[in-house]
């Protein structure tokens, strides 16, 4: 099938958001979003990992196909780095449709959704990327759309209101969240496929290094590349990004391949420990222990003590904390594991927290 020109809903599109200067944070940086475009894998052959969901995501889009119907509306869910953004891209071009970005702050009344839908060709892929933060009343315009495939615009005010009904094309909408816990249940509900990403075993990981090294034209051994995605902290756009910053320190300092030694001290260079944790991450589990002895804190407390805003913690920092058992969370507050004390050889205090301890 001859590929279409994908058309990218440009003005919808707002400037993403600021980022922090660290070469472990799971955001793209700006610069970044211009150098992912060429290591984004564009079918599904090629998604590393991720296995059960892709396998499912085949058959729901060979189903689509062979019915030549609309697919059911999507979630994708999890955190930053994970690739939300390539499945809908992805999506789009294996049902061999035209996909349609938007960022959901960013349409800010209902004449804009309105100009989005109507603009849909039939079974066009409408992205609307952080789609938990969509304002109450586009979203509440957004489920005639989703369930029926048209809009009612409301024109003129009380008794001489008239309501124009708009037909849509049938569409797909993919929406993309790193906060699935702040979806309305009025519109979860109308997703009929949920995609939940989780963090990358190193293996996986190591297949997605090998494979942006090959486009990179970058020369690396397999044991360097498993170096690389053993601290990537489970998030391929964070393997990436070691993998771009690594093969620099190989070519200044080295040869330009890149072997275990190199890349070995390249990462101690950028201050990425054994676990794959950064400044930041140390940084966070340090104020839990020394200034509030290991919990349990509240994220509020924590994020006045680190300076950084709550969501950033809560959605970037905390889930691979939590995740690879350095903290825990209890109903009082988050709480340092022994495993944390250990890591950053603290001796843990006498008294027991619990079954952590
Ligand atoms: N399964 C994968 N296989 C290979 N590369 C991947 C995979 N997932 C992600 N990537 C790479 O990681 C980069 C980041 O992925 P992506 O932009 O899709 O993340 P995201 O979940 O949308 O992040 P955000 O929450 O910040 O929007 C992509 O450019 C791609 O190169
Ligand atoms: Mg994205």
């Amino acid at each position: 099938m001859p590929r279409r020109k994908r058309s990218l809903v440009q003005n919808i599109l707002e400037p993403p958001p600021q980022k922090l200067p660290s070469s472990l944070d799971p955001l793209p940086l700006e610069e970044e979003q211009r150098v992912e475009a060429p290591l984004r894998p564009l079918r599904l052959s090629e998604f590393i990992g991720q296995r059960r969901l892709t396998e499912n995501l085949r058959v729901y889009i060979e189903a689509a196909r062979s019915r030549n119907n609309a697919l059911d509306h999507v979630l994708i869910s999890g955190p930053p780095g994970l690739g939300k953004t390539t499945l809908a891209f992805i999506l789009a071009e294996e049902l061999g449709v035209q996909l349609h970005l938007a960022h959901a702050p960013a349409i800010e009344h209902r004449g804009q959704l309105a100009a989005l839908l109507t603009r849909l060709g039939p079974r066009d892929v409408l992205f609307i990327d952080e789609i938990h933060r969509l304002s109450s009343v586009v979203e509440e315009n957004l489920y005639t759309a989703m369930e029926d495939y048209r809009i009612d615009l409301v024109q003129g005010e009380g008794p001489m209101a008239n309501v124009i009904r708009i037909p849509l094309s049938p569409f797909t909408l993919v929406g993309a969240t790193t906060r699935t816990g702040l979806l309305t249940g009025p519109l979860l509900s109308r997703f009929g496929i949920e995609l939940r990403l989780d963090y990358y075993d190193p293996q996986d990981l190591c297949q997605i290094v090998l494979r942006s090294a090959s486009i990179l034209g970058v020369a690396i051994d397999e044991k360097a590349a498993f170096e690389i995605a053993r601290r990537s902290r489970g998030t391929p756009r964070i393997a990436n990004r070691l993998l771009r910053r690594v093969r620099d320190f190989a070519q200044v300092l080295g040869n330009g391949r890149l072997d275990l030694p190199t890349t070995r001290q390249a990462l101690e260079r950028l201050d990425i420990d054994e676990a794959g944790l950064d400044e930041m991450s140390r940084r966070f589990l340090r104020v839990l222990i020394e200034s509030y002895e290991g919990g349990p804190v509240g994220i509020d407390a924590l994020a006045a003590t680190l300076g950084e805003p709550r969501d950033t913690l809560e959605d970037v920092f905390e889930p691979y904390l939590l995740q690879s058992g350095f903290i825990a969370r209890t109903s009082k507050g988050r709480i340092a594991t022994r495993k944390a004390y250990e890591h950053l050889r603290i001796s843990p205090p006498k008294k027991s927290q619990g079954s952590l301890f």
